[in-house]
């Protein structure tokens, strides 16, 4: 009998191949991630595809790894630009590292020290930029779109690049398909730019048509933020989440709401205490995002017990741990 630990199949070896084959030594560990069942429930109820096993632990080396090798693909440029204060910005940092571009990184006053670790140590050039508002020409998106411009560089902007979820779309969902498609009753994830989830759901929802069946996506949210309020087309509300990562509203191209069922709301103590829980008592060290997600997976599953959940954990614990035990 497998354990509840036991990573599922099919796993590495026989997931479908990646959209964006390379010979690089390190590019090639991003993707084919493994699922775990969740060891903190009974049975294989609750499905874990671990995204924190990317190369720089979260799900956005995905994207990083789509979007600049076919714009490089496509065209000649000398120069990668984006505007990050999160995992994207790692993800970048290294994937153009790799590529042998140069990579140029705005983020805001206040990003995690760890967070611009990631892109120094990858060798980008980070341009720390005031906390202004974001029409204030000094806001960090502003200067990555003038960076851009000036040097006829390459921005990767992923939340209007439709590239974003059409990256997960052909890359994350038939991996989550092929490990958990027989029997996935739910598909849970957090929202930030929406790529990860929206375009997950995309394939998988095509698939379970295909199927004759039904998969659920739900899409969760902090409790002071706006994707959920522009899901449902309620009044926005302040935004003001300790969670990084989930989004600040829902207008976005990369945002596909046709693919998700419904949002819900986790307040920002849950998400962290689940991210502990789920480090403490299971060995298994989530973001904060990820622990929103699980914690709405958990409920899934207990409110139904013939429920099949997967849950996406975005990003990995270590880059938190200074924060974890804050909130
Ligand atoms: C930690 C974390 N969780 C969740 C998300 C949301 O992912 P997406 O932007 O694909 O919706 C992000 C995105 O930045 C993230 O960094």
């Amino acid at each position: 009998m497998p354990t509840d630990a036991t990573p599922r199949s099919p796993q590495r070896d026989s997931l479908p191949p990646s959209p964006f084959p390379t010979d690089d030594p390190i590019l090639k560990q991003i993707g084919n991630t493994p699922m775990v069942s969740y060891p903190g429930l009974e049975g294989e109820r609750l499905l874990c595809k671990l995204e924190s096993e990317n190369p720089t632990r979260s799900m956005k080396d995905r994207i990083a790894m789509g979007i600049l090798t076919e714009a490089l693909q496509a065209g000649a440029y000398d120069t990668v630009v984006e505007a990050s204060s999160g995992n994207t910005a790692g993800a970048v940092a290294l994937v153009a590292n790799r590529l042998g571009v140069p990579c140029k990184l705005t983020c805001p006053e206040g990003t995690s020290p760890h967070k611009i670790g990631y892109m120094k140590a990858f060798g980008a050039e980070v341009h720390t930029c005031p906390d202004v508002d974001s029409d204030h020409p000094d806001h960090y998106r502003a200067v990555a779109r003038r960076l851009a411009d000036e040097e006829g560089a390459f921005l990767v902007d992923q939340y209007h690049n439709e590239s974003n979820p059409e990256v997960h779309y052909r890359w994350t969902g038939p991996e989550l398909w092929a490990q958990a498609g027989a029997e996935m009753t739910h598909l849970v994830s957090a929202m930030g730019t929406g790529g990860l989830l929206s375009g997950s759901a995309r394939y998988v929802q095509e698939q379970a048509e295909q199927a004759g069946r039904d998969v659920t996506v739900v899409g969760v949210d902090a409790e002071r933020s706006n994707i959920s309020t522009a899901f449902y087309g309620e009044e926005p509300v302040p935004y003001d989440t300790c969670v990084e990562g989930l989004g600040k509203g829902g207008d976005l191209p990369t945002m596909w709401f046709d693919y998700i069922d419904e949002m819900r709301d986790v307040p920002d103590e849950r998400a962290f205490q689940q991210a502990r829980t789920a480090a403490q008592e299971h060995g298994m060290p989530i973001g904060p995002s990820a622990g929103a997600a699980l914690s709405v997976g958990l409920d899934i599953s207990r409110a139904q017990p013939d429920a099949r959940v997967v849950t996406i954990i975005c990003d990995g614990g270590e880059q938190y741990f200074d924060t974890l035990f804050d909130v």
